[in-house]
């Protein structure tokens, strides 16, 4: 524990380790493009399904015990038969380009230099072999999918994933269409609609020979400026009209507003062999419909608010969801991973969310806020900060290994209105 505040030499890159400093200052980095910063900050609506989700961690209270033996601690956690250091993983994260020149690269390398699994999403600015370069031989990486409308796309995205060492397919089922977000409306930044967020669609070779082109792996519409990319377009510059031009068909094939259903799922279970996991559960009925359409897991979440305005605060789903007892049997004979993200900012907020059942935990906004604000340092800063105070709240709560707490909310946590 000491070692923590002995070993800190200065602020370092991030200059802060509060999270709403970390947001001020990713504000300030990005004021010449705030639309960008925007973007990530905004969620849908009035934003108050972000602030609940923070809130409802408010409601539960870490009931600390003393006199335990906590000197050494433990983080280890596994899942799906893998050991991984820590119980957190970098949540898949759209167009980073927008928020720092050398985008899912500097995120990828940040994860691998520090054992923590790497998420990456359908929306990246960099192509999927570019990101598992980046990540290197053997660092765990998962592959999240925007479900594409049609299969042929869908099954050259796994098989580039499979191909590229991404181990685990994580399915998103909230955004089958982006969520009604004012920020983005208001600043006319949508992201796609400037051309960003394709690398993965226009480096496929089966989307593209639908268009006739040459799969490519070039990031037309760099720097993501959307002022100078609108100026680009309308000199008719060939990279600015290849990316908006893109831009829009990848929107269309991947969050096209054509919803997928329950049946649907089989297919992807036929046609990936590693795990399985669904994100955005919110419902006890729909987690109880995954463990019939036979995934392996799934994440409660919901997508950091951005899209249903008013959605049930994620934690509080966890809390539901963990009443089933279909649910607790089939995490219990190790059928089912429970993975939670929306509001994680905390080392106690992981500890809670644990106690209430999750067995791993997705960070979002904090570390891309440290891209935004330092690179690839700013994101190791804030991994590092969390897995502090993670190991920190662990021992002074009287806990040695997150064994100790997973599952335990009945002993560990006081909710309060
Ligand atoms: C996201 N999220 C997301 N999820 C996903 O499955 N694919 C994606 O491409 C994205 N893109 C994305 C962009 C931005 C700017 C944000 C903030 C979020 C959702 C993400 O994985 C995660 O669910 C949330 O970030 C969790 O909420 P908090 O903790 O960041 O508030």
């Amino acid at each position: 524990m000491l070692k923590v505040y002995i070993g800190r030499k200065g602020p370092g890159p991030l200059g802060t380790v509060s999270f709403a400093e970390l947001e001020q200052k990713a504000r300030e980095a990005r004021k010449d493009y705030i639309g960008s910063f925007l973007y990530a900050f905004g969620s849908a609506g009035t934003n108050s399904t972000c602030r609940d989700n923070l809130r409802a961690f408010d409601h539960f209270k870490i009931i600390p015990r003393m006199l335990v033996n906590a000197t050494t601690r433990n983080l280890e956690t596994t899942i799906f038969g893998v050991k991984y250091s820590a119980p957190i993983f970098i949540a898949p994260i759209g167009v980073q380009g927008i928020c720092h020149a050398d985008a899912e690269l500097a995120s990828a390398r940040a994860a691998a230099k520090l054992g923590i699994p790497f998420i990456m999403s359908t929306a990246s600015t960099r192509a999927i072999e570019e990101v598992a370069e980046a990540s290197g031989n053997g660092s765990p990486r998962w592959y999240q999918l925007y479900w594409p409308r049609t299969d042929d796309v869908t099954l050259s995205l796994l098989s580039r994933a499979k191909a590229n060492g991404f181990s685990a397919l994580v399915v998103t089922l909230d955004t089958m269409t982006i969520g009604w977000r004012p920020h983005d409306l208001e600043t006319s930044y949508m992201p796609f609609m400037h051309g960003v967020g394709i690398q993965v669609g226009v480096s496929d070779p089966v989307f593209m020979a639908r268009y006739n082109e040459q799969p490519t792996a070039e990031h037309p519409a760099f720097p993501y400026d959307p002022a100078k990319i609108d100026q680009a377009y309308a000199a008719d510059d060939p990279k600015a009209k290849f990316g908006v031009k893109f831009g829009i068909e990848w929107l269309k094939e991947c969050n096209s507003g054509q919803f997928r259903t329950w049946e649907d799922v089989a297919f992807l279970r036929k046609n990936w062999e590693g795990p399985l996991i669904l994100k955005g559960i919110q419902a006890v009925a729909d987690a109880e419909l995954a463990i019939d359409a036979g995934v392996d897991g799934f994440i409660v979440s919901n997508h950091g608010g951005r899209q249903v305005e008013g959605a049930i605060p994620s934690l509080f789903a966890l809390e539901n969801i963990m009443k089933s007892a279909k649910v607790r049997e089939a995490q219990k004979a190790g059928k089912l991973t429970i993975l939670f993200d929306s509001g994680i900012r905390t080392g106690s907020d992981i500890v809670k969310a644990m106690a209430l059942g999750a067995q791993a935990v997705l960070l979002g906004r904090p570390w891309l806020y440290g891209l935004m604000i330092a690179g690839q340092e700013g994101v190791e800063q804030v991994i590092q900060h969390t897995l502090a105070d993670l190991d920190v709240t662990l021992g002074l709560s009287g806990y040695k290994s997150l064994d100790d707490i997973h599952g335990k909310a009945d002993e560990a946590l006081v909710k309060v209105s």
